[in-house]
């Protein structure tokens, strides 16, 4: 074991995100552009090249690992590298491996998820109306979602929904949302939508709605509870005391969290990004290839990188426009 990731703000690094793929079968309007030009097949990191990384993180002290993508499900031959890592859940090494996705694949994919090691999912799901459904997703349906949380559930994964929040969107759904996911008995996270990727003709601004009315709106409803437990996310969490259902708020605009980051993400060319709102990254690559045989100079590299996190992203719309925007997509790094 050597020594743990520390970084510049005494922040222990345990959790990595890894994007296996920066396609999607969804087209979603706050993560993708319509028209999106995706990597060639030959500059991803082969499966056995994501496995060394990964491994390399893992013995550097990173505990807990959620492949992300795109869609990390519509990579091919993905349940290979779940099921090499779960060797790393075997060992004791890693405490969590599991993944977040759009749910299209779960019918498919969720019993030998299961079978890996995976416990819990976070599965994205912003509305529950079909025609909603396909218009914020542009490309998807509702249906082959639905009927993948089903086969998720019947394969014994606990769920997380993760729902964006969108003014003049899902506003109307607050309640809906929470009584289709207490019915399921899964949790239920909302998300502040954040200033990513070349925004075209969406307007962030107009489309931001602040979590502290999310939680305003639950409060003349239901009693809420703050809890103080945290899944390593960046979530904070309430119960509503009246169905005791869980849910999650995740706040980047409304009230900064990053003090408490203890993550990183690798994009599926090898590319490490140490937060999710500044543009630095340091391509790993070079270390992983013109080394086969030697770790060393890519622990380096990982060190290297992890003592350049920056404190934290600059995202803010008070100024009614888009301030601190990242030029990358949410899909290249899985979010
Ligand atoms: P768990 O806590 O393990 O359930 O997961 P998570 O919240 O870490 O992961 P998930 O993939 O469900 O992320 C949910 C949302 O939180 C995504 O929109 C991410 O972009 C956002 N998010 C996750 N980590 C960060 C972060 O470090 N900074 C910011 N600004 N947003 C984050
Ligand atoms: N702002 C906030 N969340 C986003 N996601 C994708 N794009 C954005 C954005 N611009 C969410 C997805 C998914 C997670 C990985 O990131 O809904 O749940
Ligand atoms: Fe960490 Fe950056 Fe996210 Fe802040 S914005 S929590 S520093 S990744």
């Amino acid at each position: 074991m050597t020594a743990p990731l520390i970084d510049p703000f005494q922040r222990a690094i345990s959790y990595l995100r890894v994007s296996v793929t920066d396609r999607c079968d969804f087209r979603c309007v706050y993560c993708m552009a319509e028209n999106m030009t995706f990597l060639p097949k030959k500059d991803l990191l082969t499966l056995e090249e994501l496995d060394r990384m990964c491994s390399t993180f893992v013995r550097m002290g990173v505990e807990k690992l959620r492949i992300t993508g795109g869609e990390p499900l519509v990579r091919r031959d993905i349940l290979t590298f779940f099921n090499a890592m779960s060797r790393h859940l075997d060992s004791g090494a890693l405490k969590e491996l599991t993944l977040t996705t759009n749910g299209s694949q779960l019918e498919r994919f969720a019993k030998d998820l299961f079978a890996a090691g995976v416990r819990r999912i976070n599965v994205s799901l912003d509305t529950l109306d079909e025609e909603k459904f396909a218009r914020v997703t542009r490309w998807g349906r509702l249906p082959q979602v639905l009927r993948g949380l089903d086969a998720a559930q019947a394969a014994g994964l606990k769920i997380k929904i993760n729902a964006v929040a969108l003014k003049g969107f899902n506003e109307d759904e607050l309640f809906s949302l929470a009584q289709f996911c207490a019915e399921r008995d899964m949790d239920l996270t909302w998300i502040e939508v954040m200033p990513m990727g070349d925004l075209g003709n969406e307007d962030r601004v107009g489309q931001y709605w602040s979590l502290k009315d999310v939680r305003a709106r639950l409060a003349q409803q239901f009693t809420l509870r703050d809890l103080p437990e945290s899944t390593g996310g960046p979530a904070r969490y309430v119960r509503l005391e009246e169905s005791s259902q869980k849910i999650g708020f995740i706040t980047p605009l409304s009230h900064n969290f990053c003090e408490s980051c203890n993550r990183v993400r690798m994009t599926c060319t090898g590319e490490l990004y140490m937060c999710l709102g500044q543009e630095d990254m340091a391509d790993l690559r070079p270390a992983l290839r013109n080394h086969p045989k030697d770790d060393a100079p890519l622990e380096a590299a990982i060190r290297a990188a992890i003592g350049l996190k920056p404190q934290g992203h600059d995202f803010d719309y008070s100024r009614q426009r888009a301030d601190g925007q990242v030029s990358r997509h949410m899909s290249h790094t899985g979010g």
